[in-house]
C-alpha cells in the first residue's frame, strides 16, 4: 500500500547549549514539532514565525543537517532514524533545498551553469555533458529562462531574483516530491518576491512537488500557501488550511501576526517590528507566549496547552483559542 504522508514530523525536538559546555544553558530551538505532508496531493505548506523560533533548526533536521534530539521524521514511509536504511542518493532526489541568498549558494568563480549539470550529472540524471545540458535547459524553461540566456555566466551577471531563479532550477533537475524553501524571497528585491514565491505554485500544479515554504513574511505566504503552520519560541502553536487561518486566526500570536501584514494598497515595505527576544521565553514549561498574551489567565502561566481541535483541519495550542476561528 502506498503511504499515505510524503512527509511526517512527529514531535521533533532539538536543543542547542549556549554559552559554553560548562556554564552555559540548554535551549530548546525547536520543541515537539508535528506537522505533514500527506502524499496524495501536493501543497504548499508555509512555516511562519518572527526570527529566532526555530524555522531554520526545523528545516536543518527536515534535511537531516541537524539529527534531532526527540521525535522523528519520516519521509516515504522511511524513518530518518533508520541509519542502515539511508540511501543519500535516493534522498536528494527526493527532498531539495532553497536558501535564502542565491548569491551564497553560487561561488562567484563558477560559472552557474556547471551546477545544474554537476546535479544531473551526480545524481544519475543526466549520462553525460550533452544530456546534462538538455536536463539543465528543460529546469531553466520551467522558471522561465533558458540555457542560451544563462550559459557561461558568473553569479554578478544575475539580479537576485534571476539567481534564486536558477538555484530553483537546479532543484527541479532530480524532479524532486518535497522542496524545503528556508526565507527563499527574504534577500531578494521586494518587487522580485510574489514573482518567486508565484512560481512554487506553478511548480507545484505542474509537476506535483509539495513545497514546505518558511518565512517571517506573511504577506507573500497569503496568496500561495495551502497550509500554515505557525511557530512561536520553537514550539508549533497554530496549524491549519491558509485561507481560514489566516482570515479568522484561532491563537493570540497568530492573530498579532496577521494585524501586521501589509493589506493591498499599503506600501511593501511597511515591516512589523517583533517583539525583543527574550531567551527565557524559550525555557517556559507554561504556555510561552502568556508572558505577552493580551487573554492569558492563570491556567496559562502554569501548565503547557494541549492541542485542541478547532474543526475543518484546524488545530491550535492555546487555553483560550479566539471563538471566531471555530468551523
Ligand atoms: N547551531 C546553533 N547553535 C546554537 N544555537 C543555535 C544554532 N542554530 C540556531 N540556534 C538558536 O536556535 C534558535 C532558533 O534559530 P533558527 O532555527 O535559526 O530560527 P529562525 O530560522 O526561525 O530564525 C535561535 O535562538 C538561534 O540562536
Ligand atoms: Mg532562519
Amino acid at each position: 500500500m502506498a503511504d499515505k504522508y510524503l512527509l511526517e514530523v512527529k514531535g521533533v525536538t532539538k536543543n542547542f547549549r549556549i554559552g559554553g559546555m560548562l556554564r552555559g544553558k540548554k535551549m530548546t530551538a525547536v520543541d515537539q514539532v508535528s506537522l505533514s505532508i500527506d502524499a496524495d496531493k501536493p501543497v504548499i505548506l508555509s512555516v511562519v514565525g518572527e526570527s529566532g523560533c526555530g524555522k531554520s533548526t526545523l528545516c536543518k533536521m527536515i534535511l537531516r543537517l541537524h539529527t534531532p534530539d526527540g521525535g522523528d521524521i519520516i519521509l516515504n514511509g522511511k524513518s530518518y532514524s533508520d541509519t542502515k536504511g539511508y540511501d543519500a542518493q535516493q534522498f536528494k532526489l527526493d527532498v531539495q533545498p532553497i536558501f535564502q541568498n542565491p548569491y551564497e549558494s553560487f561561488s562567484p568563480r563558477k560559472a552557474v551553469d556547471t551546477y545544474l549539470y554537476n546535479t544531473a550529472l551526480k545524481l544519475g540524471i543526466a549520462k553525460n555533458q550533452k544530456e546534462a545540458e538538455e536536463k539543465a535547459d528543460e529546469a531553466l524553461k520551467s522558471v522561465g529562462m533558458s540555457l542560451a540566456v544563462v550559459k557561461g555566466k558568473y553569479t554578478a551577471q544575475f539580479s537576485g531574483g534571476e539567481l534564486q531563479r536558477v538555484s530553483i532550477a537546479r532543484a527541479l533537475i532530480t524532479r524532486p516530491k518535497l522542496i524545503i524553501a528556508d526565507e527563499p524571497v527574504a534577500a531578494i528585491d521586494a518587487s522580485m518576491k510574489m514573482n518567486i514565491v508565484n512560481l512554487f505554485k506553478e511548480l507545484k500544479d505542474k509537476y506535483g512537488i509539495s513545497f514546505i515554504y518558511i518565512t517571517h513574511d506573511l504577506s507573500t505566504a497569503y496568496y500561495v500557501s495551502d497550509y500554515i503552520a505557525t511557530l512561536y519560541r520553537g514550539g508549533l502553536i497554530e496549524y491549519g488550511p491558509a485561507k481560514e487561518l489566516m482570515d479568522a486566526p484561532g491563537h493570540p500570536y497568530t492573530q498579532l501576526l496577521m494585524e501586521a501584514v501589509p493589506r493591498v494598497g499599503d506600501k511593501w515595505n511597511q515591516e512589523f517590528v517583533m517583539p525583543d527576544m527574550e531567551t527565557k521565553e524559550y525555557a517556559l514549561t507554561c504556555c510561552k507566549f502568556a508572558p505577552r498574551c493580551p487573554y492569558a489567565t492563570d491556567v496559562c502561566r502554569q501548565g503547557k496547552p494541549d492541542k485542541t481541535d478547532l474543526g475543518g483541519g484546524r488545530s491550535v495550542y492555546c487555553f483560550h483559542p479566539l471563538q471566531s476561528a471555530n468551523a
